[in-house]
C-alpha cells in the first residue's frame, strides 16, 4: 500500500461542557496515537464517562495514484477507547478469530479490506501479522475505538466511516481494483451497539428507541414503528424476525402508536410482550426486534450489495471471509458463492451443462464453519456465527 498521509480535525468536549480543540495533522500515521495522548491528558483525574466528538478526517494514499476516502460527524467516543482501559474485549469479542485467520492468511505486504471493523479484533490480527488494512465501520463510536485500539499500526491502517456497500468508491480512490488479498464482513452488531441502552438496540435496556449503526442515517427504528403501514410492519417482523405473530404484532403497534408514539425500547418490548406469548428463555420481543434492526439498517442490502463487486477487487488467490448471523444472510451468502464457483449450469430444458460465465470463485468453506465448544462457552454470542469463505479465480 502507498504511504498515507492523514489531515485530522476534530473537537471534543465532556458531554454538555465546551467544545476543545482537537488534534492537527499527522502524517504519515501516528494521527490515532497522538489524538489518544490529547484526550488522556484532558481525562486525567475525571471520571466522567464519556467523550464527545465532532470532526472529520482525511486519508489520502500517496503515490502511484492519489486518492481520498473521508470520514466526518459526530459521534460519542467512550472513554476507555481514549484511555485504553477496560481491555479491548468490554467492546466487542471477535468471533472466529482463528478461522478467519486461517481462512485471509495475513502476512507482511498482503492487503485487506476489513468492512466492519467493529471493535478492530479480527483487523488487530491482520495489522499484527504484518498487513495492511483498510478498515470501514458506519457507527462513528465503532470507528474511534477501532483506531484508537489499532493506533500502534497507524501507518499500516486507514479507518473509513462509511457503510461497506460504499467500499468500490474508497478503494477506487486509493487505486486498489484487483489490489486485495482478502476481504472480510463480520456482518451485524457489535456487542457494544447492543450493550450501551442510548443507541436503543436492546430490549434488555431502556433506551430511545433507535437502532441505527449510523447515528445520523435517515430513518430510526422509533421512525418506522410509528410511521410504517401495518402491513409493511408485519412483513419486517416475519421476513427478517421470523416472528410467527408478525400480523398481530403490527395490528398491536398501530394501535398502540394511534394513541401515543413509541419513543423507548422498553416501550416497544412491552406492547410486544402483550401480543407474542413467551417460548423459552428468549425474550417475547427478541425476534421483533432483530427484523426492525435488519430493516433500520438495511443489513440485507448491504451484503447484497458487499458481496456483488467483490471478485473485481480480490487477486487472483485473494479471499472472501463473511461472518452471518441470521439464516437470511447465510442463506445470501451460501447461494451467492455457490453461483459464483459453480464451473457449469445445468437447467432442464439444456440438452448439456454450459460453462458458468460467472464463476470466478473456488470453493474453500463447503460447509459454513461454526464456533467451536471453546469459544461459543467463552462467547455465547458466537453460537449463531457461520464463516464461509472464497478464494478469486486467476
Ligand atoms: C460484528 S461487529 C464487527 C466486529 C469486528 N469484526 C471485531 O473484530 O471487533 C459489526 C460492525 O460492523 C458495523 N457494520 C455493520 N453493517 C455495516 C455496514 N453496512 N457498513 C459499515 N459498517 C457496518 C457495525 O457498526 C459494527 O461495528
Amino acid at each position: 500500500m502507498p504511504p498515507l498521509f492523514f489531515c485530522f480535525s476534530a473537537r471534543w468536549r465532556r458531554r454538555g461542557g465546551p467544545w476543545l480543540k482537537g488534534v492537527g495533522s499527522a502524517a504519515p500515521g501516528g494521527l490515532w496515537r497522538r489524538g489518544a495522548a490529547w484526550l488522556r491528558s484532558k481525562l486525567e483525574g475525571s471520571d466522567e464517562g464519556l467523550l464527545e466528538a465532532k470532526g472529520w478526517g482525511l486519508a489520502l494514499a500517496g503515490l502511484p495514484r492519489v486518492g481520498s476516502a473521508a470520514w466526518g460527524g459526530e459521534g460519542v467516543v467512550p472513554q476507555r477507547c481514549a484511555l485504553g482501559e477496560g481491555g479491548a474485549e468490554s467492546y466487542h469479542l471477535p468471533v472466529l478469530e482463528e478461522e478467519v485467520v486461517a481462512a485471509l492468511q495475513p502476512s507482511e505486504g498482503k492487503r485487506f479490506l476489513d468492512g466492519t471493523l467493529g471493535g478492530g479484533g479480527h483487523a488487530a490480527r491482520l495489522l499484527a501479522a504484518g498487513a495492511d488494512v483498510v478498515g470501514l465501520d458506519r457507527d462513528p463510536e465503532a470507528l474511534a475505538w477501532a483506531a484508537g485500539r489499532l493506533g500502534e499500526w497507524s501507518d499500516r491502517l486507514v479507518a473509513v466511516r462509511a457503510k461497506f456497500s460504499s467500499y468500490p468508491e474508497i478503494l477506487g480512490g486509493m487505486g486498489l481494483e484487483a489490489g486485495l488479498d482478502g476481504m472480510l464482513f463480520d456482518i451485524g452488531v457489535s456487542s457494544h451497539q447492543l450493550n450501551e441502552a442510548r443507541r436503543g438496540f436492546s430490549f434488555l435496556r431502556d433506551g430511545p428507541l433507535d437502532m441505527r449503526m449510523d447515528p445520523e442515517a435517515p430513518g430510526s427504528a422509533a421512525e418506522l414503528v410509528n410511521t410504517l403501514p401495518e402491513e409493511e410492519l408485519a412483513r419486517i417482523f416475519y421476513e427478517y424476525g421470523d416472528e410467527k405473530a408478525s400480523r398481530r404484532v403490527a395490528k398491536a403497534l398501530v394501535k398502540r402508536r394511534g394513541e401515543r408514539l413509541f419513543e423507548t425500547t422498553g416501550d416497544l418490548a412491552e406492547v410486544v410482550g402483550t401480543v407474542v406469548p413467551k417460548r423459552g428463555p428468549a425474550s417475547p420481543a427478541t425476534r421483533v426486534f432483530q427484523g426492525l434492526r435488519m430493516a433500520v439498517n438495511d443489513e440485507l442490502g448491504e451484503l447484497r450489495a458487499a458481496l456483488e463487486g467483490a471478485h473485481y477487487w480480490l487477486k487472483p488467490g485473494g479471499r472472501l471471509a463473511v461472518i452471518t448471523f441470521h439464516s437470511l444472510e447465510d442463506r445470501m451468502v451460501k447461494q451467492f458463492f455457490r453461483r459464483h464457483s459453480a464451473a457449469e449450469i445445468d437447467r432442464p430444458e439444456w440438452a448439456a451443462a454450459r460453462p458458468n460465465p460467472d464463476c470466478y470463485y473456488r470453493l474453500i468453506t463447503r460447509k459454513g464453519i461454526a464456533a467451536g465448544e471453546a469459544e461459543t462457552a467463552r462467547n455465547p454470542r458466537s453460537r449463531s456465527a457461520t464463516l464461509r469463505v472464497v478464494e478469486r479465480l486467476g
